[in-house]
């Protein structure tokens, strides 16, 4: 079987043909989220709260990403592996070398960062490094003391031309993808646009490149699932078919309907 690439995904950007992701944390998880079409993964650090039932992403480690990307690398071996820094791995550059070199070394593909245009810097050393990097931008969860919870961001149009101008630059530093979260449709709609590398929602809209839910949202484990989660076991009955369900709701553009995003 062909491994998934960024370039394939560059491809359906190119194409306009949108593609779904979703978290993984395990091998079992991961080979049949493979088997049913699923070719990129995120090993999240919602596993803080998925997996460990913390409150926030804030305890995770390092060590804690590198145990479950061995996992989900074994399980789904061809699959594009998107690792998370976890909160305070990536301070520095010096951090983040350090950080990244043990997700690589793991089985990740690419390393995912949280935060914008001050981690420019860090973004283009570690690309230049062969690492090659994901943003996320809008509702950052290891922001969430900043914030005040976890609330949609970008409402009004200075924070959404500030996640804009951030999204541009972290680009231009080398960017490869980006993880968009909780922002109104119009300025999914707008970073997808402005930006050349596939940009991949949750809670964004339907009208970005690409999707990405947590597993547990997907099906329908969460005691508390955000507006923009759909419970697609709930409308199939068994797995391996609500997996089928919201790859072709992503790929349709069904899901996320209106009643899963925010205006
Ligand atoms: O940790 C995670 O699962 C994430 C997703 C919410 C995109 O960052």
């Amino acid at each position: 079987m062909k491994p998934t690439t960024l370039a394939d995904l560059s491809q359906l950007k190119k194409e306009k043909r949108k593609f779904a992701t979703i978290t993984a944390y395990d091998a079992s998880f991961a080979h049949l989220f493979a088997e049913q079409g699923i070719n990129v993964m995120l090993i999240g650090d919602s596993l803080g709260m998925t997996l460990q039932g913390f409150d926030s992403t804030l305890p995770v480690t390092v060590e804690d990403i590198a145990y479950h990307t061995r996992c989900v690398c074994a399980g789904a071996p061809h699959s594009f592996l998107i690792s998370d820094m976890p909160f305070m791995s990536y301070a520095t550059p010096e951090q983040s070398f350090s950080s990244a070199a043990t997700l690589m070394r793991s089985g990740a593909n690419m390393i995912k960062i949280e935060g914008g245009s001050w981690l420019c810097e860090t973004v283009n050393m570690l690309t230049e490094r062969a690492v090659p990097v994901c943003g996320h931008l809008g509702l950052t969860p290891q922001s969430v003391n900043i914030f005040g919870g976890y609330k949609v961001q970008g409402r009004d149009e200075t924070s959404a031309q500030q996640l804009l101008d951030d999204a541009i630059a972290l680009e231009k530093a080398g960017m490869q993808l980006l993880v968009l979260e909780c922002v109104p449709t119009a300025l999914g709609q707008r970073v997808s646009e402005a930006l050349e590398i596939p940009v991949i929602g949750i809670g964004a809209g339907n009208l970005t490149d690409g999707q990405i839910l947590v597993m547990h949202d997907a099906l329908g484990i969460t005691a508390r699932p955000p507006k923009f989660a759909k419970d697609f076991l709930k409308e199939t009955g068994n797995i391996r078919d609500a997996i089928r369900l919201y790859i072709e709701q992503v790929e349709s553009g069904a899901y996320p309907g209106q009643a899963h995003s925010f205006k």
